[in-house]
């Protein structure tokens, strides 16, 4: 049977937020790349697989990166100096019109889907540029990879700079009804996603033409919602007739479950620092993934997301790493992200929200996240089989230590970027 074998060692894993569950020297069964479940001792019928044997390294189910710009990878960790709103103009549209060259985009995305591959993330909800040939390229590069994720073309008809924006509202759905056509049965692991940029950027009409393409194709939606403050000012300018901003996506049909046509249109929206308490009744009866990118809102001084409210209300949630409002594609580093933001805004803004502790952020980085994808973030009976294996005998340590503390130091100290292993997806070994 392909994909079907044993591995042994440390295993690590959420199977709910409250806590951590771990197993020392155990063995973790993939059947057909699906798991069958965490065995202190090996069931006798998985005795004739092959056992791959890590020893004394630690397992984690794959990390999950729920917000990524591809195109953006290329200038992360520079041009912090601004907020959403001009360092979109400034900085992050000039960079993404560089993609309407292949040449440009075929060495930028080798070095972005490299480095996705090198690290701890097995899925990702991937956003292009506009630019139908280049997103092509990006979803041929991830497919190869052996990761898994949902790649989107970008709409975008309004309020960017001349070389991004659509010539017209038909020609963005258009060119998006094309490539949906072309790529939606030509990859395994790769898929498309609707990816409205966010509602500055895009015309009602080419939302009710959205609209259409969802419906016919019944694919997911990727976008921006309540990031930061002087983008929700624009959106009340744009669109006063909505209540709040994420009934201006509610409108068109692109917020999840809907009662009143009877459909569930998975969504996952980026940030929502800012939702109100309607926005998030709303993203709540909707099923709406929330992608918390902690990184993202501190450098672009975007605010910090509530996640500890969302998490009571029973949301459902992911983490990202926003490149490049984020600077890492470490899932690992938006983990501690998630929970050093919480610390502040426990702090600072409000002491009825207690700080995420680590069993919670973990979860929101495999389950949490994993959940967009189905069955995926934990090595529990039926999950498909995405694991990355760390040797952190690198990381030197004069005391003993318990397999939490090697946990929870593994992923502090950034383990995901010192020493990997081997990295399954799906039961497929891609390192
Ligand atoms: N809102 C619209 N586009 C973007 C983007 O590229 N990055 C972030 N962080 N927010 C956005
Ligand atoms: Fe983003």
């Amino acid at each position: 049977m392909k994909n079907s074998f044993v591995i042994k060692g440390h295993l690590c894993q959420t199977k709910n937020p409250k806590e951590l569950d771990l197993h020392e020297n155990s063995y973790a069964v993939c059947i057909d790349g699906i798991s069958k479940g965490i065995f202190e001792v090996l069931p006798e019928e998985y005795a004739e697989l092959p056992l791959y044997d890590y020893g004394d390294a630690l397992i984690f189910p794959g990390m999950v990166d729920l917000h990524v710009h591809a195109p953006q990878y290329a200038f992360r960790g520079m041009c912090m100096d601004l907020e959403l709103m001009e360092w979109l103009n400034s900085y992050t549209f000039p960079e993404e019109e560089k993609y309407e060259k292949l040449e440009y985009a075929e060495q930028a995305y080798g070095i972005f889907v490299d480095a996705l591959k090198k690290g701890a993330t097995t899925r990702a909800c991937i956003f292009a540029t506009r630019h139908r040939p280049a997103t092509e390229l990006l979803m041929e590069l991830m497919e190869k990879s052996g990761l898994v994720s949902y790649v989107g073309k970008v709409n975008m008809d309004r309020e960017a700079s001349e070389a991004l924006t659509e010539d017209s509202a038909d020609i963005s759905a258009y060119t998006t009804f094309g490539w949906i056509n072309a790529v939606k049965d030509k990859f395994l692991h790769t898929k498309p996603i609707l990816t409205p940029r966010f509602i500055p950027c895009c015309t009602d009409k080419l939302m009710e033409e959205l609209r259409e393409i969802q419906m016919a194709y019944g694919i997911p939606v990727q976008s921006h919602l309540s990031e930061s403050k002087g983008e929700i000012d624009f959106v009340k300018f744009l669109r006063p007739e909505n209540p709040f901003y994420g009934d201006s996506y509610n409108e068109y049909d692109l917020f999840g479950k809907n009662d009143d046509i009877d459909t569930d249109v998975k969504t996952v929206m980026a940030h929502c620092v800012w939702s109100t308490e309607e926005e998030v009744e709303l993203m709540h009866k909707n099923g709406v993934f929330v992608a918390h990118c902690p990184a993202s809102n501190m450098n672009l001084t975007s605010g910090i997301a509530p996640i500890r409210k969302y998490l009571d209300k029973g949301l459902n949630i992911g983490l990202g790493s926003d490149i490049a409002g984020g600077h890492s594609e470490s899932i690992f580093r938006a983990i501690t992200d998630a929970i050093q933001v919480s610390k502040m805004y426990f702090r600072m803004v409000d002491e009825a929200f207690k700080p995420l502790v680590f069993s919670e952020a973990f979860y929101l980085a495999t389950k949490g996240g994993g959940a967009f994808f189905g069955n995926v973030g934990s090595f529990e009976a039926g999950y498909e089989f995405d694991a990355v294996i760390m040797d952190d005998s690198v990381l030197a340590h004069p005391q003993p230590l318990n397999l939490a503390e090697r946990m929870e130091r593994a992923v502090y100290l950034g383990l995901d970027e010192k020493n990997i292993v081997a990295k399954y997806v799906i039961g497929t070994k891609i390192l």
